[in-house]
């Protein structure tokens, strides 16, 4: 439970999917909409990690709250998840497009695989997901709002996280695009890029030991010189979920205490490492993701 700004019960009757929001900052925003009363889905393919979280949301919020397993890059499956919750009680009435994969790599070292990797994930899987809920929206005449999280290089580039900064480029500018194309719909896109907020998923494949802790680094001098705390960002998905601000839209909104203003955001000091320092970065890497695939359920 958050100390939240904005008052209780402000998102009742509201439902809500977030992808990814078995975990770190998806579990975040999930829990904020639930303790504002809404009701939440969250999918990933881990479906233990889902039940887990679901349950322990439902449990400190009263909220109904419920873990689809579904695989985003895949669209079929996509789309029978998306029927599957509106069979469950109608219509959604928010997306929250949060699920990605990512990890750091020179660029020279990705195999297409690698960069397929993440980009179907995040550019055609938040891509899916929009369109399977964005053609029910419009045939049923329902007003709907959507996230997307981003991150502060789609302004200033991600130097060896160029899947990703692809990705989520291509994401800003859907958020731009439907904002006026599904905007007469009364469907509105926004997007938050957030700044460092340490994560489990995101520390291991980013800021593994063998890079030397690079973000850490950063954090020490750049603008307010520290991470976000979750609440912030989870008073910023609330505020962009409710009602009372339809005007707003086709925005991207940077929560990173400036410091992609100061000093960049990115990774660009990773150019200092050699060889070695970049096996063992992969490698460290690795063990993380086996970690995370034996528990995978789709
Ligand atoms: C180079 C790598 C690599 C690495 C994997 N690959 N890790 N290449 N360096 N460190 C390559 C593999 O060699 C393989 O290519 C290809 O990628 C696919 O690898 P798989 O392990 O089979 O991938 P898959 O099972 O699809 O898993 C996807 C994943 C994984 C993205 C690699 O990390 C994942 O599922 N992540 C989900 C969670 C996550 O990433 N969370 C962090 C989000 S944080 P070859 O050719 O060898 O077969 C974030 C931004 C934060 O997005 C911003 C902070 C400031
Ligand atoms: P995370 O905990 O690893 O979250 C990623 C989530 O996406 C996981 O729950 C994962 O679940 C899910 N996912 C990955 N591939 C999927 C797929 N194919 N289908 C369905 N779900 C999938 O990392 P995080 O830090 O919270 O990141 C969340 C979002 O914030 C991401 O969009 C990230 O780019 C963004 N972001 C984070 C930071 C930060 O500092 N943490 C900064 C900027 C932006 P499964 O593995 O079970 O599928």
């Amino acid at each position: 439970m958050y100390d939240l700004m904005l008052k209780d019960g402000i998102l009742k009757g509201k439902r809500i999917l977030v992808t990814g929001g078995g975990t770190g900052l998806g579990e975040v925003m999930a829990e904020a909409y639930a303790q504002l009363g809404a009701t939440v889905y969250i999918c990933g393919r881990r479906k233990g990690v889902l039940d887990e979280t679901a349950k322990r949301i439902a449990d400190a919020t009263g909220s109904k709250v419920s873990g689809i397993a579904c695989d985003i890059r895949v669209a079929e499956a996509v789309d029978e998840m998306v029927g599957t919750i509106w069979a469950d009680g109608g219509a959604l009435s928010g997306l929250v497009n949060n699920a990605a994969g990512n990890f750091i790599s020179r660029t020279k070292d990705l195999s297409p695989r690698g960069f397929n990797a993440i980009s179907d994930i995040v550019f055609r899987g938040s891509f899916y997901v929009t369109l399977a809920c964005g053609k029910r929206w419009i045939e049923e005449q329902k007003k709907a709002s959507v996230i997307s999280i981003l991150t502060t290089w789609i302004w200033n580039g991600g130097p060896f996280t160029v899947p990703s900064a692809m990705s989520k480029a291509g994401l800003n500018i859907m958020t731009k695009s439907l904002a006026a194309e599904w905007g007469p719909h009364g469907i509105r896109f926004n997007a938050i890029a957030p700044g460092p907020f340490p994560t489990k998923g995101a520390w291991e494949r980013l800021n593994p030991a063998a890079s030397g802790n690079n973000e850490a680094a950063a954090r020490m001098t750049a603008g307010m010189a520290r991470n976000g705390e979750m609440v912030e960002l989870a008073n910023l998905a609330a505020f962009l979920m409710a009602d009372g601000c339809e005007y707003l839209t086709g925005q991207t909104i940077a929560i990173d205490g400036g410091m992609h203003l100061a000093a960049g955001g990115n990774f660009s000091r990773l150019a200092a490492l050699g060889d070695a320092e970049w096996d063992a970065i992969r490698g460290q890497i690795r063990s993380a993701n086996d970690k995370d695939k034996v528990q995978r359920s789709v």
